[in-house]
């Protein structure tokens, strides 16, 4: 049996007495409508909310608003709570807002009173200093409505701009999101899609046909799998709802409720912190991949690594780990794919976490092991430098605790960017295998010693020689540990314990940025 069958037999009992209520709230078809929510294989707007937070804690808010256009038969047909429920409950026990929107009302498409239904939530929750959760399936504009609903979008776009970075923002995409509509989740912290049922455009699969003369499925334009791959839009996909849902509560246990608080601490005692296992991941060739994976669950606390935008962009890997107890952003170059090299797509990826760990609070371990920027024309053509340049800015405008540790390559303009010394990061350790350099060996010696080769008797062996010098000058981290520029070079399995210290130590970090209205990111 599959694992979606199971799901949803399980719910369809677990359902039957919270559908009676939802039936209530409808005049008239309810039992209907929830059959054909659930024939499309998604649940209802209220079994979302009921799977989401805790046992009672839901306490919902204009249950009785209904819509205010009479236009196109809309005088006919009126539905309580006009397609969106919204209100407020608890998650672990920790408050959050939330709106839901119904489907099986004029396809959870948003009117006047859907918008302002949801823009309340919003304002409550940025007043009241709690994340807001919200459960996207919505056709987009109510059609009927004209240019009014097109100004609840606006109302709602506002809301975000001016929520981001204050309380944390979660957008779950759990059927069609098209159109304009795309825009409000994009402009939140994180999104989640769930296979097969989800799907995000701007324009959809008939229009790119009209206009391009491609033939594809709206699965393939912009499903969740389109979306956690290739765009990048979403940060995680869930194989169904329950998933998505569980994946939600798990990220939110890593964040503060909002920008003023930290994140909340699990209860650690300190015991014997050494992890052998670190040794033994670095290859004896320099040029042999490993998983940056296996390195990040050496170093943090038991299971506890949840990995964000885990198939997109994969040579940077970027998710939230606890330290004893304590919540971090982790972000480490990831050897296993295209060697850990940075390209357009990673550094927008990284840029993006560290700015979402900078806004609340999270403090940050970067785990370097970079050969540089990709190379080539593609990399060039689409703007690797103002793309790149987003990571550089990113970490140095990062006021949170910041520390490095090298693990192998950390070559070039790439070094300074993953979180050196120079751009404000607080401690830097290197492994002992650390090779800090403007570039590798073989590609620095052809360079300054061209002539030098070229004239001599055997070229070959005059360029092993001049490879073998210039790694026993540079390829290591003692030359970056004599300046200072490196803290410490430490052994592997000391990682943990000296992580442990080092995030306790920068516990009060006060850093301040100098005046400004904001900066300018290049975008
Ligand atoms: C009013 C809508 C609606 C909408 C769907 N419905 N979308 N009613 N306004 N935007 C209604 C349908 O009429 C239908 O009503 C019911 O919802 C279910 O829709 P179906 O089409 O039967 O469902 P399905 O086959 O699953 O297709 C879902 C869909 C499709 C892909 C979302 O309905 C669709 O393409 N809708 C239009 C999408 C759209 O173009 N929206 C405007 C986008 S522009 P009955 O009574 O038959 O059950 C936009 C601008 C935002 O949103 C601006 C921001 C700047």
């Amino acid at each position: 049996m599959t694992k979606r069958k199971l799901d949803s037999e399980i719910l369809s009992k677990k359902f039957d007495e919270l559908n009676r209520k939802n039936q209530e709230s409808l005049l008239g078809g309810g039992e209907k409508r929830i059959e054909q929510q659930h024939a499309r294989n998604k649940l209802t707007a209220r079994e979302r909310i009921h799977l989401l937070l805790d046992e009672d804690s839901f306490e919902e808010l204009g249950k009785f608003v209904m819509h205010r256009s009479k236009d196109f038969g809309l005088d006919k047909e009126y539905y309580l709570g006009d397609g969106v429920v919204t209100g407020y409950g608890t998650i672990n026990g920790r408050l959050v807002y939330v709106f839901s929107q119904d489907f099986t009302v004029f396809g959870g498409s948003l009117s006047e009173t859907h918008a302002e239904k949801i823009v309340k939530v919003m304002e409550l929750a940025m007043q009241n200093g709690a994340p807001l959760i919200g459960l996207n399936d919505s056709g987009g504009a109510r059609i009927q409505e004209g240019v009014v609903s097109l100004g609840g979008y606006a109302d709602i776009f506002y809301r975000n701009v001016m929520a981001s970075g204050v309380i944390p923002q979660i957008s779950a995409i759990m059927g069609p999101c098209a159109g304009g509509a795309v825009y409000s989740p994009a402009m939140t912290d994180f999104i989640f899609m769930v296979e097969n049922t989800s799907f995000m455009f701007v324009t959809g699969p008939n229009v790119v046909k009209t206009v391009t003369h491609e033939n594809v499925t709206a699965e393939e334009l912009g499903g969740a799998s389109a979306h956690s791959t290739k765009s990048g839009v979403t940060h995680f996909a869930a194989a169904n709802e329950m998933e998505c849902i569980n994946q939600i509560k798990q990220l939110l246990s890593y964040m503060p409720q909002n920008c003023e608080e930290e994140a909340p601490r699990l209860d650690y005692t300190p015991s014997d912190e050494a992890r052998e296992k670190l040794n033994s991941i670095i290859p004896d060739n320099p040029n042999q991949p490993y998983d940056m994976r296996e390195v990040i669950e050496g170093i943090v606390d038991t299971d506890s690594f949840f990995e964000a935008h885990k198939n997109f962009a994969e040579n940077i890997v970027v998710g939230f780990a606890r330290i004893a107890g304590r919540s971090i952003g982790i972000v480490g170059n990831q050897p296993a794919s295209l060697a850990g090299v940075l390209d357009i797509d990673s550094s927008v990826k990284g840029a993006r976490f560290v700015r979402f760990c900078d806004c609340f609070n999270i403090p940050l371990l970067v785990l370097e092991d970079v050969p540089g920027f990709l190379p080539g024309t593609d990399q060039e053509w689409n703007a690797i430098i103002t793309n790149g340049a987003k990571l550089l800015y990113a970490f140095s405008e990062a006021t949170v605790p910041r520390v490095t540790v090298i693990t192998r390559k950390a070559y070039g303009g790439a070094y300074d960017v993953m979180n050196s010394k120079h751009i404000g990061a607080d401690l830097n350790y290197a492994w002992p295998t650390a090779e800090i350099a403007v570039m590798g060996a073989k590609g620095a010696a052809e360079i300054i010693f061209k002539r030098e080769i070229a004239e001599a008797e055997n070229p070959e062996a005059k360029l092993n020689e001049k490879v073998e010098e210039y790694t026993r000058k540079f390829a290591n981290p003692y030359r970056a540990a004599h300046r200072g520029y490196i803290d410490e070079v430490i052994y592997p399995d000391q990682t943990r314990e000296k992580l442990i210290r080092a995030f306790k130590m920068l516990e009060n970090k006060v850093a301040k940025l100098p005046k400004k209205k904001h900066g300018n990111i290049p975008l």
